[in-house]
């Protein structure tokens, strides 16, 4: 496929539903190519006009395998944006101590280690300068504003990524990198009371992201650009 010469680029990780399709939708809207990873093709999803700007791959970032054929097939791709947004909730209704311990690897690796081991493989691709690494965190993630009691595991996987992020940071301190809160979000994994749709949530991300090309530093930022505490 022919890529327009000045168009910018993102890539988006986890961009089958929820926040990841509406950000795919939002920045396909504002003229970007999008290259969306998806674990299983999509149907329907309202992207076939803009098949021109758009590049689907697979990528299940829980997989060596997959995730190394698909950094092989991105090796000479340059990107403006990079935003590791793929997460799960795990097993609700669980207290910790009912949660297995296969159930808890599978949220830690999904939500905390696997962003950042990608992270480090795709921070060669960002370009230059004024390219912005964002990975999806949570307010439920922050030790400060979160006191509550439930989705410990969620929580606490969230919280682990800021922490292994800040690491990741420092090490590249040449980069730009945002955690984005999305605000609590009508998906499959926010639930039907969630205030906000994923359009409004998509939009305002969208705009922070590009407010921070070039501005280098590590922010905890939600979707209206608020600093959240860690
Ligand atoms: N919704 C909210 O209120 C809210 C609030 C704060 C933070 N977040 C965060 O925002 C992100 C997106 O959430 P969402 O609400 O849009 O959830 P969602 O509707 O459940 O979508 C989750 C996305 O992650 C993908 N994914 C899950 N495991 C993956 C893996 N191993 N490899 C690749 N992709 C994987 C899913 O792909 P499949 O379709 O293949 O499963 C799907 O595209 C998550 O990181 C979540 O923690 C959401």
């Amino acid at each position: 496929m022919s890529i327009k010469r000045d168009r910018k680029r993102i890539l988006v990780v986890g961009a089958s539903r929820g926040l990841g399709l509406g950000l795919t939708k939002e920045f396909l809207r504002r003229d970007y190519h999008v290259t969306a990873t998806v674990r299983t093709a999509i149907a329907g999803a309202g992207l076939e006009d803009y098949y021109e700007q758009l590049t689907l791959d697979t990528l299940d970032i829980n997989s060596p395998n997959l995730t190394e054929a698909f950094l092989a097939r991105m090796k000479s791709q340059i990107f403006d944006l990079v935003v590791l947004n793929a997460g799960i909730y795990g097993p609700r209704e669980k207290s910790l101590s009912e949660i297995t311990p296969e159930d808890i690897a599978h949220v830690i690796m999904t939500n905390a280690i696997n962003p950042v081991r990608l992270a480090e493989r795709l921070a060669l691709l960002l370009r230059p300068e004024t390219g912005v690494l964002a990975f999806m965190s949570s307010v439920l993630g922050s030790l400060e504003l979160n006191v509550s009691d439930t989705g410990e595991l969620y929580c606490a996987s969230k919280a682990m990524l800021n922490r292994l992020t800040r690491s990741f940071a420092a090490a590249h301190d040449y980069l730009t990198i945002v955690n984005l809160h999305p605000g609590w979000v009508r998906t499959d994994l926010g639930g039907p009371d969630a205030p906000l749709d994923v359009e409004t949530s998509a939009r305002g991300m969208a705009d922070v992201l590009e407010a921070r090309a070039g501005a280098g530093g590590h922010e905890f930022l939600d979707y209206r650009g608020k600093i959240v505490p860690w």
